[in-house]
């Protein structure tokens, strides 16, 4: 008799969440445990947070993300190696104060993808490595970051390679948003299609599926999944949320009536396009190796600041008291 999300799931894929140290205490890790099987740090083992000086770590955080995970037997993936926000600021200068060059650039992205990988060999399964490097201009291929400047394209290629040395079991991922999108799909493509071509030790992509009441179609979703895993890649759903809201500024303005309250009419919307997604993930369970949720529950959600501060969304399929919304139900009867 299933009794929570990841039961109803359990032959198709793990059924993960981003997690706070937080969370992980009293009801909201028993209601954590009860729905979810897998686990991510939602912040705790970016480079900011994690590496904030030259020689100095701080652990705390994430061994107890990474410590609840193998204490109740459920996965953990790694989020994230290499990313240009939440990188700190000394990484990328030398001694004088100036820009590193690439050597020194590349060396302390390997010390840094070593001992964090390292540290946590045979406990996490799963890396994002490298998150969002395509830029948001279709016009430009690679995000214009501190990483591409000072390295070019290599770095990429390099994040992978330092990653699979540190721990050979890890599935190592490359992860980014709106990838759906057919323009960015096609670049995200070129990208992977040239790792794997390079023999670059790259075993799946990531959706991060940021997506929203108005998109995807499902017709956009099932030629994403087909075409990332015609590469020979696993595909996994790695920060799932459907926000009430569209994502897009024009669209947006022209929205005065957005108030926060989350009306029966979007119930209903949101319902039909988690059924909608949930149904292509289930025909897609050869390639789909996991499905991880962007917070737990509508009473927090990183969407409630971004991208208008203070905005209140309900993207999540468990309401602010953690109680199954019309969206759970739907995802789970099949
Ligand atoms: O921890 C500090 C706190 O000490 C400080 O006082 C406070 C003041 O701003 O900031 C706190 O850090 C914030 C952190 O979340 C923890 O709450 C950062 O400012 C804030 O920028 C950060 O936002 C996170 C964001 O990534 C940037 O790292 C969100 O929580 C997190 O949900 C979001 O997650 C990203 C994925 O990693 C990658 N894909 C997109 C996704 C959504 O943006």
């Amino acid at each position: 008799e299933p009794n929570g999300l990841k039961d109803y799931y359990h032959s198709y894929f793990p059924m993960g969440v981003a997690v706070r140290p937080s969370d992980l205490k009293d009801e909201t890790a028993e209601f954590l445990l009860k729905n979810f099987n897998s686990i991510t740090a939602e912040n705790a083992m970016k480079m900011q947070p994690l590496h904030p000086r030259e020689n100095f770590y701080y652990w705390r955080d994430a061994d107890s993300i990474v410590n609840f995970g193998v204490n109740h037997g459920i996965k953990v993936r790694g989020h994230a190696l290499c990313w240009h926000e939440q990188a700190p600021d000394w990484m990328f200068k030398d001694a004088n104060g100036e820009l590193a060059s690439k050597d020194l650039l590349l060396q302390r992205l390997k010390d840094h993808i070593f001992t964090v990988v390292k540290r946590y060999k045979g406990k996490i399964y799963a890396w994002d490595v490298v998150n969002e490097a395509i830029d948001d201009n279709p016009d430009n291929f690679l995000r214009n970051s501190l990483w591409y400047q000072i390295c070019g394209e290599d770095f990429i290629a390099k994040a992978f390679e330092y990653a699979h040395e540190a721990d050979p079991q890890a599935k190592l991922f490359y992860n980014d948003y709106n990838v759906v999108r057919p323009e960015k799909r096609e670049r995200v493509y070129r990208l992977l299609k040239k790792l794997v071509d390079a023999k670059v030790p790259i075993h799946g992509v990531g959706l991060q599926g940021h997506w929203s009441i108005y998109e995807p179609s499902e017709a956009e979703l099932k030629t994403a999944i087909e075409q990332f895993s015609s590469l020979g890649l696993d595909v996994q759903i790695t920060e799932l949320d459907v926000s009430i809201y569209p994502w897009e500024k024009e669209r947006r303005a022209k929205r005065p009536e957005e108030d926060g309250v989350f009306t029966a009419d979007l119930q209903n919307r949101q319902t039909e396009q988690y059924a909608k997604i949930f149904k292509v993930f289930r025909q897609n369970k050869k390639v789909l190796t996991g499905v991880t949720f962007w917070n737990l529950s509508d009473r927090y959600t990183w969407l409630d600041h971004y991208p208008v501060q203070g905005r209140k969304n309900y993207p999540l399929l468990f309401d602010q008291d953690f109680k199954p919304k019309k969206a759970f139900w739907e995802v789970v009867n099949f």
